[in-house]
């Protein structure tokens, strides 16, 4: 982690409107080395957006912010008010409206086990159990030594292959209790896993929200996208020659 719980909490100002002037990533205890590419990321973020809209560039912000501490820091919000001309307060509300914005220093590995309704009636509240207590950790808690970090998380648009698992994102399907251990039992040991779908090689949560923030990984062609239960429907339309009704008025 490229800056401290403390140092940038020493180094943020305490008054809420953020004041004006340049980002001074180097003044909210980055690293010069850090600062500097922050500082470029971020500029290569906004110029995504059309002039005068430059607010559209905050979420793409918070996940770059994620890629270096792990988590939305005092320092990454004080950072995104600087530039976009916000107050914090602006930005924490973004930050806490959306799960996937971190208030606490994720692990390497964040596992999100679903329990929502439909991953619950298939196993998600036995998985929940069974890696709660392999791990020791409840939900939005992080391992001491900073590997592996649990939440509960809501339904992942995955429920056709329920109960699902994520890790950093990435898709672990049709799980059981004994798999769902076995895999986070292969992260804690350090072994490369491979994702259901998408990368073939699970990348840290940092990389991942590199490529949240919108800068390429190279591994977007990789592994299967839609598979199995989510192209059945389509299948069967296709044997039975059906085809959606025209759009009214056209
Ligand atoms: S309920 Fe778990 S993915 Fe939808």
């Amino acid at each position: 982690m490229s800056t401290t719980d403390s140092a940038a909490d020493s180094a943020v100002a305490t008054h809420d409107q953020a004041p004006a002037g340049p980002a001074p990533a180097l003044e909210l205890g980055y690293s010069p080395e850090t600062a500097g590419r922050l500082e470029a990321d971020i500029e290569r973020i906004i110029a995504r957006y059309p002039a005068g809209q430059e607010r559209s560039a905050l979420i793409p912000m918070l996940h770059l912010i994620q890629s270096v501490d792990g988590y939305v820091s005092p320092a990454g919000i004080a950072l995104c008010a600087q530039r976009l001309s916000l107050s914090r307060s602006e930005v924490s509300a973004v930050a806490t409206f959306y799960s996937q914005f971190r208030r606490h220093p994720s692990g390497t590995y964040h596992v999100g086990v679903c329990t929502n309704a439909l991953c619950a009636v298939m196993g998600g509240d036995e998985i929940w159990q069974a890696v709660a207590e392999h791990t020791g950790l409840g939900s939005d808690e992080t391992s001491e030594d900073g590997t592996i970090s649990l939440e509960r998380v809501e339904c992942n648009a995955a429920c056709d292959f329920a109960p699902v698992v994520m890790v950093n994102w990435e898709f672990f399907d049709n799980q059981t209790p004994e798999t769902a251990v076995a895999l986070v039992s292969a992260l804690e040991r350090g072994e490369a896993v491979a994702p259901t779908r998408g990368p073939e090689v699970l990348p840290t949560f940092k990389d991942n929200e590199r490529l949240l923030a919108g800068f390429e990984d190279g591994h977007g062609d990789e592994g299967p996208g839609a598979a199995g239960p989510s192209l059945r429907g389509l299948r069967i339309a296709r044997e039975k020659d059906w085809t959606a009704p025209e759009e009214e008025g056209k």
